[in-house]
């Protein structure tokens, strides 16, 4: 199996993927790593690895001209903005302003990875909405390739603060989720999931660090299914898809 990882930092989850590469627990190939900023830690480790590492710069797309941008886009953005209604708080403009720049941003990376011919496409630390226009694009042939790993037990705890918010609502549990990319956040059908207890003198540091070893097991568990070809997706009530391992 050939699988593209996109980082935005430290890229811990990253690391533990090369060091199962490297010692035949995962049975993947990182064909290439892939961030959205310069400069940070998993680009390093892909370089050390001798993985090839990419980078998008997101941001840089801000400072350009968006009409000129909106030209160049392979596809229509009110049919993508209308399919995930991004930032729906703001007005049109603004909303399509920055849809059309993260598309744009979202085109280069897509070509980055697209020249290894990844399998999959594994979201590890990866701080960006991705938009249709990006799911589309892999999710071919009715078959759902890109992947992502979260920090809390979902649906409870999406966005980017989960062992945060878990440890501050005092639950008794924390836990780790790897799941599909949809279009919504943090709302694809789910692949595993893992608990651990919290304990009365745990901080949140110590729960960090209890959640991300089982994410480092669970995430090549579940590469390891999918080349495996295990993971199965199935209809469920509400016109929601889920998985059978
Ligand atoms: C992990 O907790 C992951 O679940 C979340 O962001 C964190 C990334 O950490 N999406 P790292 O970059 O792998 O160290």
């Amino acid at each position: 199996l050939r699988i593209a990882v996109l980082v935005s930092g430290s890229g811990t989850n990253l690391q533990a993927l090369i060091d199962r590469a490297r010692d035949g627990r995962l049975a993947a190939e990182i064909v290439v790593v892939a961030s959205d900023r310069p400069g940070i830690r998993g680009l390093a480790r892909a370089e050390a690895a001798g993985i090839p590492a990419r980078v998008v710069d997101y941001r840089g797309f801000l400072k350009q001209d968006w009409t000129v941008l909106e030209r160049k886009l392979p596809v229509d953005v009110d049919a993508v903005d209308r399919a995930q209604n991004i930032l729906h708080h703001e007005d049109r403009e603004e909303r399509l302003k920055r849809l059309v720049r993260l598309m744009s941003a979202e085109a280069e990376m897509i070509a980055a990875i697209e020249a290894y011919r990844p399998d999959y496409v594994c979201l590890a630390g990866f701080m960006r909405l991705v938009t249709p226009f990006f799911l589309h694009h892999f999710n071919r042939a009715g078959k759902l390739r890109v992947i992502n790993i979260h920090p809390a037990l979902l649906p409870a705890f999406p966005g980017q603060h989960g062992y945060e918010d878990t440890f501050s609502y005092g639950c008794r549990w924390g836990g780790i989720t790897i799941h599909f990319v949809d279009e919504g956040e943090d709302s694809g059908p789910i692949i595993a999931q893992a608990v651990y207890p919290i304990l009365p003198e745990d901080d949140v540091e110590k729960v960090r660090q209890r959640g991300l070893q089982l994410e480092y097991e669970m995430y090549a568990q579940v590469i390891n299914w999918l080349a495996a070809g295990r993971v199965e997706l199935v209809p469920a009530a509400g016109g929601r898809a889920r998985t059978v391992i």
